[in-house]
């Protein structure tokens, strides 16, 4: 049965909620394991769909992963001493575009990898092309085959790829992350321009540090990487997720309510504690987390966004943003500039009374409308978490279908926001007694 969630909105969220571990680290940081035979340890990692997706990955390649229980359960011991079978299947790319992300390493580590080509997805045609490109450069050559890509490092896939020079043509997070875990047992240097800045990248580059790898930049857009010949085990502790702590942050704001948000990393928040304060929201920031406090629809502002990379307003978050929007006083301009596609949540939150338009990559939000409880459909996972938004301040019931998009990257949502006030439980489940 596809699950369900059934959401009554009206309540503030008071008291203190909890962030997870970031899914898009711990993705590229458990690819990050196939670059050595020895144990990776990662600490912090989400019990999302994900997360289970990437674990069946790397055992059928051949890899061991232990996810941890009891206590230790968001802990992951990865090892890959023997790759059997360096093979990313289409059964498992298509349901994970992130996928991709053991392009790099594989090949690094093998000398070869066999990958299956993601096709296009709900929120833009999301090409890997730079990835390719970079690998390319670096020496390896690539073959198409029935939907597969198949890579090879030089000589026959008997010699390591060689350092480059790569300039991204765009800048993207997962590519660079992906040119980065080939380039650290490439040989020689490699000089990364243009890249990702995202603490994600960030958070991998730590990791491979850890186990043994030269880089130096991580964080800049210009990465500097010494090849070595083998990497080793190591132990890392995956970041807070600042797109789960957003999400919070906003559901706290929208709801008029009173809430902490606690074990996030306020450093990685910028744009949006910006534009929240821009909003009217007072918003008190600790190192490690944030109360947010906020009279609900009647003391909101409008402000305008445009997606960017990091260190810009997230794309990630648009989502939800919008859903914020529509209960701020005024008209707010929203502009995606990453994804072409992004807006699939618009016609859903209309349907829930909002009042949108869109043209092209903007949006227009006419705010300060009661939302009404609907029946929605569920289109990503972000899309997702704006429609959970708007059913917390809608007149009544909402319904939201397909929360399975929502499960690939938000840990026990429904338990972690009951368990601030909200009224929200999975189809089967019956409300607790509050
Ligand atoms: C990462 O996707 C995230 N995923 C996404 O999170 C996030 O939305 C996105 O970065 C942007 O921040 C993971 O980290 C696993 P990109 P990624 O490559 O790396 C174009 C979520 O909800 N492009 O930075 O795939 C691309 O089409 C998700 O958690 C090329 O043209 O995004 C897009 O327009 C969804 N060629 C832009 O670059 C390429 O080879 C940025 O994409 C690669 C990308």
């Amino acid at each position: 049965m596809m699950d369900k969630f059934v959401i009554r909105g009206g309540n503030p969220l008071l008291g203190t909620i909890k962030v997870s571990g970031a899914k898009n680290s711990a993705l590229p940081c458990m690819a990050a394991a196939i670059l050595t035979e020895d144990e990776v340890i990662l600490e912090n990692i989400p019990q999302v769909r994900d997360i289970e997706t990437e674990r069946k990955l790397l055992e059928a390649m051949g890899a061991r992963v232990e996810l941890g229980y009891g206590r230790a359960q968001h802990r992951t011991v990865i090892q890959c001493a023997v790759l059997s079978d360096p093979v990313a299947k289409y059964e498992i790319v298509k349901t994970m575009r992130a996928s991709s992300l053991v392009l790099g390493p594989l090949i690094a580590r093998t000398g070869m990898a066999r990958v299956a080509m993601p096709g296009g997805c709900n929120i833009g045609g999301r090409p890997i092309d730079l990835h390719i490109k970079g690998l390319e450069s670096m020496g390896a050559t690539i073959a198409y085959d029935h939907g597969y890509l198949e890579a090879r490092s030089p000589n026959e896939g008997k010699s390591p790829l060689r350092g480059a020079h790569i300039v991204f043509d765009k800048i993207t997070v997962t590519g660079t992350e992906d040119l980065l875990m080939a380039a650290v047992l490439a040989e020689g240097e490699t000089l990364f321009e243009n890249c990702a800045r995202e603490p994600e990248v960030t958070d991998l580059a730590a990791l491979l540090i850890a186990m043994g790898a030269k880089i130096e930049g991580a964080g800049t857009s210009t990465i500097r990487v010494q090849g070595v010949s083998k990497l080793h085990g190591a132990r890392h502790k995956i970041n807070p997720d600042r797109i789960e702590a957003g999400t919070f942050l906003i559901a706290g704001a929208i709801t008029g309510g009173d809430l902490k948000v606690d074990c996030c990393n306020p450093e990685h928040l910028g744009s949006l504690l910006g534009k929240l304060e821009d909003c009217g929201i007072k918003l008190d920031v600790g190192k490690d987390h944030i109360r947010v406090r906020s009279e609900g629809a009647s003391g909101l502002k409008c402000a305008d966004i445009a997606t960017e990379e990091y260190p810009g307003f997230p794309t990630d978050m648009q989502a939800q943003y919008m859903a914020l929007a529509t209960q701020c006083d005024g008209t707010t301009t929203v502009t995606e500039n990453i994804f072409e596609n992004r807006f699939m949540h618009v016609q859903e939150l209309n349907r829930m009374g909002a009042n949108i338009t869109v043209n092209g990559r903007t949006a227009t939000v006419r705010g300060g409308t009661q939302l009404q409880s609907a029946a929605v459909m569920c289109s990503d996972l972000r899309a997702s978490a704006a429609l959970v938004l708007a059913a917390l301040v809608a007149d009544g019931e909402s319904i939201l279908d397909r929360v399975y998009h929502m499960d690939r990257g938000y840990e026990h949502l429904e338990e972690k926001l009951r368990g601030v006030g909200a009224q929200i439980r999975r189809m089967g489940e019956v409300f607790s007694k509050r």
